[in-house]
C-alpha cells in the first residue's frame, strides 16, 4: 500500500507516493536525496534531525511522513550557507554531526528575536545535542547571528526564499520503512469518530512525539491501521469562556506556552510545557496526548490535575465528561474506551494564592522526570498536590493535601512523611530509587511552600 501526499518541500510543490510507515527523515534522506537532516537518536532527543514543519522547528524523525500532506517543509538544504560562518567563527562546530540541526535551530531564533522575550538561547537550543564542542560556542554563535540579523539580512535568509534545485525522487521501493498498515486522515471530529468505530485496533495519531520513538526498530508498529487527527482543524486552537480556558484535543505546548493570557492566568501550564521537552517537542507534542499516553512520568499531566482539568471523550456514541484526577485507574489503563478520543480539556478559571511546578530530573527539558509536583491553592476550591513519576499514574496527594489544609504546624520536610507514604507508591528503577523519590518529594513540598502555606515554618 502506499499514500499520494502533496507538499511544499524548500519552496517546490512536491507530489509523490510514500509508505505509510515512512518517517519525514527517511524520506529526506534516502528517497529525495537532501542527507543533510542526520539521524542521532532517532528518539526526539539530540535534535540533529531538525527541520521547519510550517515555520516551526521539529524533529523530522518524529514526523510520519503522511502528516506533511498540505504542509511545508524546509530543511537544512534550503539555508543560505553564510548561515554556518558565525558557528564556524564561534567554533561551534567539530565533527559536524549536530551542526544541521543547530543551524536550523540557531536560524530560527535568528528569524523570530521576538522569542527571547520570554526564552533564552541556551533553553530554546536544549534540543539539540553536541558531543564534542561544548555549548557555549553554539549559544554565542546564535548571539553572533542575532546580531547580524538586521545586517544585510537578505544574505543569510534561508528557507524558502533560497529555493535550491527541486530534488530528485527515488522510488517507493527505496523507502527506509514500508510497513502493511493503513492510514486515514479525516478532516471532520464525525469522520473521525466513525473511522475508529468501525475499527476497534487502530491508533489515534496526533503529535506523534511519543510513538515514533525508536520508529525504526518497531516492526509490529508499522503494519497498525493509524487514524491521524491532525489534519481535523476544529481540534487545534485553545478558547477562553466566562469561567473556563478550554484546550483543544491537538492544542499543543507552543499554543500555549506562546499565550500571554494564558501564561498570567495558568502560569504552571507554560512551565511544565517549556520542561515537556525542548522546542521540537513542544512544537509538536499536544496536552491531550501526554493524556492519553498516559506515562506515570508525563510532565504536562500533573499541571492539569492540579488546575482540576475535566476532560471530554467523544465518540460515536456521544460525549462524556471525565475528571482528570478520576481518569487514570492504574499503570496505563484509563476510564477512555478505544473508540474515544480526548476532545477537549477544560480548566476552571479561578483565583491561585499558590501555583507551583518542579521537575527534578537529569536536565530540565529533554530528561524523564525522577519526581515532579504541582501545587494549586485557591481560597475557593483548597489544596491540590499532584505527583508525577512516583506511583504507577501521576497521582494526586489527597493526604498531603488535608495536612497542608489542617493548618498543623509543620516544621521541617520528614512532617510530610506519612502523607506521602500513604499518597504514593515509587519503585525503584534505572534512574532513581524509591527512598529518594519519597525523600525529594516531602523535600520539593516543604521548601516549596514553606513561605506560603499556613503552618509551614
Ligand atoms: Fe535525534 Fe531526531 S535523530 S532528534
Ligand atoms: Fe560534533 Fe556537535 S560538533 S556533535
Amino acid at each position: 500500500m502506499s499514500v499520494s501526499i502533496r507538499f511544499r518541500l524548500n519552496g517546490t510543490d512536491l507530489c509523490l507516493d510514500i509508505a505509510p510507515a515512512e518517517r519525514l527523515l527517511d524520506l529526506l534522506r534516502y528517497r529525495l536525496d537532501l542527507p543533510g537532516s542526520k539521524e542521532g537518536c532517532g528518539e526526539g532527543e539530540c535534535g540533529a534531525c531538525t527541520v521547519y514543519l510550517d515555520g516551526l522547528p521539529v524533529d523530522a524523525c518524529l514526523v510520519p511522513a503522511w502528516q506533511v500532506r498540505g504542509r511545508d517543509v524546509e530543511t537544512i538544504e534550503a539555508i543560505d550557507p553564510a548561515t554556518l560562518d558565525v558557528f564556524l567563527r564561534t567554533g561551534a562546530t567539530q565533527c559536524g554531526a549536530c551542526t544541521p540541526g543547530v543551524v536550523m535551530t540557531g536560524s530560527w531564533i535568528r528569524d523570530h528575536p521576538q522569542v527571547l522575550e520570554t526564552h533564552a538561547i541556551r533553553e530554546l537550543m536544549a534540543g539539540n545535542l553536541c558531543r564534542c564542542t561544548g555549548y557555549d560556542g553554539i549559544v554565542e554563535g546564535v548571539e553572533a547571528a542575532l546580531e547580524g540579523a538586521g545586517v544585510g539580512a537578505e544574505t543569510v535568509a534561508g528557507g524558502a526564499d533560497r529555493q535550491p534545485n527541486p530534488p530528485s525522487i527515488r522510488p517507493l521501493e527505496c523507502a527506509a520503512i514500508v510497513g502493511s498498515g493503513e492510514i486515514f486522515r479525516p478532516h471532520t471530529l464525525d469522520h473521525a469518530l466513525s473511522l475508529l468505530a468501525d475499527r476497534p485496533d487502530a491508533v489515534p495519531i496526533a503529535g506523534a512525539t511519543d510513538l515514533l520513538v525508536h520508529w525504526p526498530g518497531r516492526p509490529a508498529a508499522h503494519d497498525r491501521t493509524y487514524v491521524d487527527l491532525t489534519a481535523i482543524e476544529a481540534l487545534r486552537p485553545h478558547r477562553w469562556t466566562e469561567d473556563a480556558l478550554i484546550l483543544g484535543g491537538l492544542t499543543t505546548y507552543w499554543d500555549v506556552i506562546g499565550d500571554a493570557r494564558a501564561a498570567e492566568e495558568f502560569p504552571l501550564l507554560r512551565a511544565a510545557g517549556r520542561q515537556v521537552g525542548a522546542i521540537q517537542i513542544q512544537a509538536r507534542g499536544t496536552w491531550a496526548g501526554n493524556i492519553a499516553n498516559a506515562s506515570p512520568a508525563a510532565d504536562g499531566v500533573p499541571v492539569l490535575m492540579a488546575y482540576d482539568a475535566v476532560l471530554t471523550l467523544a465518540s460515536t456514541a456521544g460525549e462524556e465528561e471525565v475528571a482528570l484526577d478520576e481518569f487514570y485507574l492504574g499503570y496505563k489503563e484509563m476510564r477512555m474506551k478505544p473508540d474515544q478520543i480526548i476532545t477537549s480539556i477544560r480548566l476552571p478559571r479561578r483565583s491561585f494564592d499558590v501555583q507551583r511546578f518542579d521537575k527534578v530530573g537529569s536536565r530540565a527539558a529533554q530528561a524523564i522526570t525522577k519526581v515532579g509536583l504541582a501545587v494549586t491553592h485557591a481560597p475557593s476550591a483548597g489544596w491540590r498536590v499532584v505527583a508525577n513519576s512516583v506511583a504507577s499514574t501521576v497521582t494526586r496527594c489527597h493526604a498531603s493535601e488535608r495536612l497542608l489544609a489542617s493548618g498543623a504546624a509543620i516544621s521541617g520536610p520528614e512532617a510530610f512523611d506519612d502523607a506521602i507514604h500513604s499518597d504514593i507508591a515509587p519503585i525503584d528503577d534505572i534512574r532513581s530509587t524509591a527512598a529518594y523519590r519519597a525523600r525529594v518529594l516531602g523535600r520539593l513540598l516543604y521548601f516549596g511552600l514553606r513561605d506560603c502555606a499556613p503552618g509551614l515554618a
